[in-house]
């Protein structure tokens, strides 16, 4: 069976009314929630860390995702897990020594996943693939909701797709950045197991709905 998940990016949430928002998720048919930690260094953007993180925690019902866009990812995973992570994704980019961040992600009891840039290349993966529990591409460059829906995105998702069968991964495949309702069911068709959708869900008038329409 396919897998058809959404996770509605956080970053678009209305953060006056953060409560109001996540339990909005919580209601909805979202399967996950997606938690964008920027740093404004591997990034040039700061989005929210670990306060955010609490009232997550506090009210979220639903598996949380959290997306690191950070440098040395390695030194925050453990306290991300601790409140409430239950997968933590870290560039590529962004980690000297990816092997043992991904470890010490599973380690502390979350699932590790790995993020690629729009330019970095899915063979970069070969070595590490049989290990993560999901690859992320970013279909934008990382830093801002809101942006356009780069279409190379098909080619690197048929690439990571041959690259789990060859190497008998079980590797989720999750899509993010610039997802709409034009574009959800080619991206799940072409192998997408995960979708990320900020601007989607939130700019909507009704957002529930939204996720709905984003899985058929
Ligand atoms: C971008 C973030 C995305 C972003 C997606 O750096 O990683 O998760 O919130 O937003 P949309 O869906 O609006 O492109
Ligand atoms: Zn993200």
């Amino acid at each position: 069976m396919k897998t058809k998940l959404i996770a509605p990016s956080l970053l678009s949430a209305d953060f006056g009314n953060l409560e109001r928002d996540i339990e909005m998720l919580n209601r909805s048919q979202a399967d996950w929630l997606h938690v964008d930690v920027m740093d404004g260094r591997f990034v040039p953007n700061i989005s929210f860390g670990f306060p955010v993180m609490k009232a997550i925690q506090k009210h979220s019902k639903k598996f949380v995702d959290v997306h690191l866009m950070i440098v040395e990812p390695e030194k925050y995973v453990e306290e991300f897990i601790n409140q409430g992570a239950d997968l933590v994704s870290v560039h590529y980019e962004a980690c000297v020594h990816l092997h043992r961040t991904i470890n010490l992600i599973q380690d502390k009891g979350a699932k590790a996943g790995v993020v690629l840039n729009p330019a970095t290349p899915v063979l970069m993966l070969e070595d590490i693939i049989a290990e993560v529990d999901l690859v992320l591409l970013m279909s934008v460059n990382p830093g801002f909701g809101g942006q356009k829906f780069i279409e190379n995105t098909y080619k690197k998702i048929a690439e990571t797709k041959d690259l789990i069968i060859s190497n008998n991964s079980t590797a989720l495949i999750q899509v993010d950045g610039g997802v709409n309702l034009e574009n959800a069911g080619k991206l799940f068709e072409a192998g997408a197991d995960v979708l990320v959708a900020g601007n989607a869900v939130f700019s909507t008038e009704n957002p529930e709905r939204t996720i709905e329409l984003l899985k058929v």
